[in-house]
């Protein structure tokens, strides 16, 4: 096997946390006078939560201090945690928990590698820890994708070379990430776009043709 290691991506590859993210965004922009949409969310993905905001910011052509800045991060979190109360174990599909599974079976070591500091919390949710050995989030790393830093972490805690490490990502972002840190990719809806990444997947169970 070419592969010993996999790295995936959580929110947009394990879960799809995108309506939440934009619904918390969306309502904190709206308290702010600031315009927010689809497109803008798009944007986020893989992005780290001041990162985020900071493009929200930069889109409307404005300056928050830094209290300011960390005032609306604060409570765009504590609008998204609500929110994050809603996810339950449906929310990992079968798909997704029967190919992690299998992989494991066949030998590979797993990991999650995400920039989200709710990465822990969504997890317990999901009940999604158990097919891990190793989940390095944004609480364990100082730059976020497009830096390479959480896959480099992922790939020392697996014990595996980044050359037989392959990261599985949604966001363009984390495709670029995955190459800084010496890893090929496998890219799924918004980072399926031929080009991007190593590999692309139609859907989550495509990687086992890849892998194995
Ligand atoms: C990533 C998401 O997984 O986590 C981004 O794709 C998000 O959209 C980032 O901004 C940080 O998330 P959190 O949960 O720490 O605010
Ligand atoms: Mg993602």
């Amino acid at each position: 096997m070419k592969y010993q290691g996999l790295i995936f991506d959580l929110d947009g590859v394990l879960c799809s946390t995108d309506r939440y993210h934009y619904q918390a965004w969306k309502q904190l922009a709206d308290e702010e006078g600031l315009s927010f949409d689809w497109e803008m969310n798009t944007k986020l993905r893989g992005v780290s939560r001041r990162e985020s905001f900071e493009i929200i910011l930069s889109e409307n052509g404005k300056k928050f201090s830094e209290d300011e800045i960390e005032r609306c991060i604060t409570i765009k979190n504590a609008y998204y945690q609500k929110l994050l109360e809603q996810i339950t174990e449906d929310d990992m599909s079968s798909e997704v928990r029967e190919t992690l599974v299998r992989l494991k079976e066949a030998g590979l070591k797993l990991a999650v590698g995400s920039s989200s500091k709710n990465a822990g919390l969504i997890l317990k949710q999901l009940d999604g820890n158990k097919y891990f050995d190793e989940i390095v989030d944004g609480t364990q790393i100082t730059h976020s994708k497009p830096d390479p830093e959480v896959f480099i972490k992922a790939g020392e805690r697996l014990g595996v070379p980044a050359t037989q490490c392959l990261v599985i990502e949604d966001a363009p972002s984390g495709v670029q990430a995955a190459k800084a840190a010496g890893m090929d990719s496998a890219g799924i809806g918004a980072a399926a776009e031929p080009g991007l990444a190593t590999y692309q997947l139609g859907r989550f169970k495509d990687l086992i043709t890849y892998v194995l």
